[in-house]
């Protein structure tokens, strides 16, 4: 199966998603997404993961505990390699795919009882929209990872986004204040439960009060 991101999730292809299912693979889960799967830590209930690529995170969450999960994604190039993933976890009965964009179409999505957004606030522009969707979302905890706000990242998200627009990408990679994430998860009921910082991702998990 061949199938094109579409537009505004252009880097998302199906070469990305074989390329994440080797390192899965080879190297295990990334520290950061194990870091986050940590940080919610479900001992049951349901997991909404938006934007979860090729599903190691909400897999994870299934091993740890998590009855259900279901996963709302933009770009379909992942879809193969996340359904060799889950039958290779024998989540087949566990496990629900979407394609849809959540930021605009969040009301056709159950709420669970876990959200997760990992390395996914920083391709929207909206994050009032995306965080607070993600945060009317959950019953119990919100978990993102997004990137460190520092000169540095935002010198490269300069860079990455001037690549993009020169070769017609919609795309691009924001660096959203914490502040801002916050103030959207709070919005909905939530409050801040635990951070946590990598060398270039933040972690924060709220929980509903
Ligand atoms: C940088 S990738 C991260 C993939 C995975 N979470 C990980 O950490 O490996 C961002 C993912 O978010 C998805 N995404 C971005 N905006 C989205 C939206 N509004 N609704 C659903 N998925 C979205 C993209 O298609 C992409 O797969």
């Amino acid at each position: 199966m061949t199938c094109c991101p579409p537009r505004g999730a252009e880097p998302f292809t199906e070469k990305l998603a074989a390329r994440d299912l080797r390192r899965l693979r080879r190297r295990g889960l990334d520290a950061t997404t194990l870091a986050l799967a940590e940080a919610v830590a479900p001992e049951d209930g349901t997991v909404l993961e938006i934007g979860g690529g090729i599903g190691a995170l909400h897999l994870e969450l299934l091993r740890r505990g998590a009855t259900r999960a279901t996963n709302v994604e933009l770009s379909p190039a992942y879809e193969g390699a996340a359904a060799t993933l889950v039958e290779e976890h024998g989540a087949q009965e566990r496990v629900e795919r979407r394609i849809l964009d959540f930021a605009r179409d969040a009301e056709l999505v159950e709420p669970a009882d876990v959200v997760v957004l990992n390395r996914v606030v920083c391709c929207s522009p909206d994050v009032d929209g995306l965080v607070g969707a993600a945060a009317a979302h959950t019953r119990r905890v919100l978990g993102l990872t997004f990137p460190v706000d520092a000169w540095w990242t935002r010198l490269a998200a300069r860079a990455m986004n001037a690549g993009a627009r020169l070769i017609g990408w919609e795309w691009r990679f924001y660096v959203h204040p914490p502040s801002a994430i916050a103030a959207a998860a709070e919005r909905h009921g939530l409050r801040r439960a635990r951070d946590g910082r990598r060398r270039i991702w933040c972690i924060a998990v709220f929980e509903r009060t």
